[in-house]
């Protein structure tokens, strides 16, 4: 598994700083607002688990499962929505948390849906953006890091459903996906 990997992107030790900082920050914003946590599925799971953890203050979580690139390498563009929200959003203060944002069509979607649910306010909050590949005007609130226009796997993040148990991100080999 690590074989595939080209090289570590952002490794555990920075992964964990960064995600105490942006949930310091959340932490701030959020006090009284008595939030719901959404994380989006599959990719989110690892980062949600740990940011969770560092906002000590009241909130609810709950998960849905949107999906885009099947076992392709790149975002179709379409976006399925396999398993839906538990929970009633009207009249809540939403925050998305998503492992990535790239063309942003995943987001745009789920921004329009959470509008036309009723939340009282939508914000989101995504580990990696990678701006190079955006297709949608859409921007995460809280961003933990930038990356390079290069295929990341790792943290939560797949390639063919494999890599999420990595505990780092890193650049997948050409050849894996090829
Ligand atoms: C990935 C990732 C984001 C989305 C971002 O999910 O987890 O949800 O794609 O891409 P976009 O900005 O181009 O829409 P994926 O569809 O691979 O499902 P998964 O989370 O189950 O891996
Ligand atoms: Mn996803
Ligand atoms: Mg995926």
């Amino acid at each position: 598994m690590i074989a595939d990997i080209q090289e570590i992107l952002v490794d555990e030790k920075a992964l964990e700083k960064r995600v105490s900082e942006l949930g310091e920050k959340i932490t701030e914003d959020y006090r009284g607002k008595y939030p719901i946590l959404i994380g989006i599925l599959k990719g989110s799971s690892v980062f949600m688990a740990d940011l969770i953890r560092k906002i000590p203050i009241p909130l609810e979580i709950d998960f849905l499962k949107a999906s885009s690139y099947g076992a392709e390498a790149r975002s179709s563009g379409v976006i399925e929505l396999e398993a839906d929200l538990s929970m009633d959003v009207k009249g809540r203060s939403i925050l998305l948390v998503e492992d990535i944002v790239d063309t942003g069509n995943t987001l745009k979607y789920l921004l329009n849906r959470f509008e036309s649910l009723g939340a009282e306010e939508v914000k989101v909050c995504s580990l990696l953006d990678k701006p190079e590949r955006r297709e949608q005007r859409v921007i995460a609130d809280y961003i933990g890091f930038e990356i390079p226009n290069e295929f990341v796997v790792g943290y939560g993040l797949d390639y063919a459903q494999k890599y999420r148990n990595l505990p780092f991100i890193g650049i997948l080999k050409r050849e894996v996906y090829e």
